[in-house]
C-alpha cells in the first residue's frame, strides 16, 4: 500500500480562512478585536522562530498580536504580575505562555496562573480536568489540530485502536483523552514501554510524539494504519540539515493507509489551532 498524504499545510489554511472570517464577523457585528498575548522568556532560538509565526499569523487573521519579549533572568514575581496584567485586560483574550521556560521559573505555577478562560494552551489544571472529564475546555492546539486531521480523513474514530507514542503533558496526555473522549480504545506507549513494536502494530491509529528522529519505522506499522507524526527533529545526514519526525516516511508510508508528513503535516495545524482557540476565548468572553 501507498499512503494517502495528509497535507496538513493545506488544512491549516483552510482553519486559518474560517477563522478570519469569524474574526471579520466578530469585528463588523460586535466591534470586538480578539487579541492573543504571547509571552516569551529568554532567547531559546526555537522558540523565538515559534513566537514570531505566532504573531505573524495572528496578524493575518485579523487579530491584534501582543508580543511580551523578557530577559532570561526574569524573576517569578515579575512574570506573574505580567500575568495577573494580562488576565485583566479586556483586550487580550488569550494568553500563551511560550515553553519551555528557563529553569529557575516554576512551569506549573506560571501555567496555573493564567486565567482558564484565557489559557489558549489548554494546560491550566483546570483546563485538563474538563478535558479528562469530557467537558467544555481549551484544548491543547497540537493534538487538537491531530483529532481534526483524523477526524476528516476517518469520520468516525470510535472503536478503533489508537497508539499515542509518548506522554507528555503538551501532546501525548491531552491527545489520549481525546482519542478516548471520541470512542477510542486507547493506549499510550512511552520509552518504559515492552514491546513497543508489537504494541504499535495493533494500532489502527498512531501517534507519534515523542521527539526522538524516526524511531518508528514502517516495520511498526499496521497495514493501511493511520500515522500522525507529530515529531520536529533537525538533523544531519549528507552534510546538511534536514527535518525529519519520529516516523522514518518512506517506510511507513509504505505501509499506511494515510500520513501526515514532515514538514507540513501537523506542524502548521498547530499555530492554526491556537488562532482558533483565541477566537474560541474571545466568543466565550462575550457571551
Ligand atoms: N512549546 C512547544 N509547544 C508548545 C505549545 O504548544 N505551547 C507553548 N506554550 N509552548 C510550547
Amino acid at each position: 500500500m501507498s499512503a494517502k498524504v495528509i497535507d496538513g499545510k493545506a488544512f491549516a489554511a483552510n482553519v486559518r480562512e474560517k477563522v478570519a472570517g469569524h474574526v471579520t464577523r466578530l469585528k463588523e457585528e460586535n466591534g470586538i478585536t480578539p487579541g492573543l498575548a504571547v509571552v516569551l522568556v529568554g532567547e531559546d532560538p526555537a522558540s523565538q522562530v515559534y513566537v514570531r509565526m505566532k504573531g505573524k499569523q495572528t496578524v493575518e487573521v485579523g487579530m491584534n498580536s501582543y508580543e511580551h519579549k523578557l530577559d532570561a533572568d526574569t524573576s517569578e514575581e515579575a512574570l506573574l504580575a505580567l500575568i495577573d496584567q494580562l488576565n485583566n485586560d479586556p483586550a487580550v483574550h488569550g494568553i500563551l505562555v511560550q515553553l519551555p521556560l528557563p529553569s529557575h521559573l516554576n512551569s506549573d505555577l506560571v501555567i496555573n496562573s493564567i486565567s482558564p478562560a484565557k489559557d489558549v494552551d489548554g494546560f491550566h489544571t483546570s483546563n485538563v480536568g474538563l478535558l479528562g472529564t469530557g467537558q467544555k475546555s481549551m484544548v491543547p492546539c497540537t493534538p487538537l489540530g491531530c483529532l481534526m486531521m483524523l477526524r476528516d480523513h476517518h469520520g468516525s474514530l470510535s472503536g478503533m485502536n489508537a497508539v499515542v507514542i509518548g506522554r507528555s503533558n503538551i501532546v501525548g496526555k491531552p491527545m489520549a483523552q481525546l482519542l478516548l473522549n471520541d470512542s477510542c480504545t486507547v493506549t499510550i506507549a512511552h520509552s518504559r514501554t515492552k514491546n513497543i513494536q508489537d504494541v504499535v502494530k495493533q494500532a489502527d491509529i498512531v501517534v507519534a510524539a515523542v521527539g526522538r528522529p524516526e524511531m518508528v519505522t514502517g516495520a511498526w506499522i499496521k497495514d493501511g494504519a493511520t500515522v500522525i507524526d507529530v515529531g520536529i527533529n533537525r538533523i544531519e545526514r549528507d552534510g546538511k540539515t534536514k527535518l525529519v519526525g519520529d516516523c522514518e516516511y518512506d517506510s511507513c508510508a509504505e505501509v499506511a493507509g494515510a500520513i501526515t508528513p514532515v514538514p507540513g503535516g501537523v506542524g502548521p495545524m498547530t499555530i492554526a489551532c491556537l488562532l482558533a482557540n483565541t477566537v474560541t476565548a474571545c466568543c466565550r468572553a462575550n457571551n
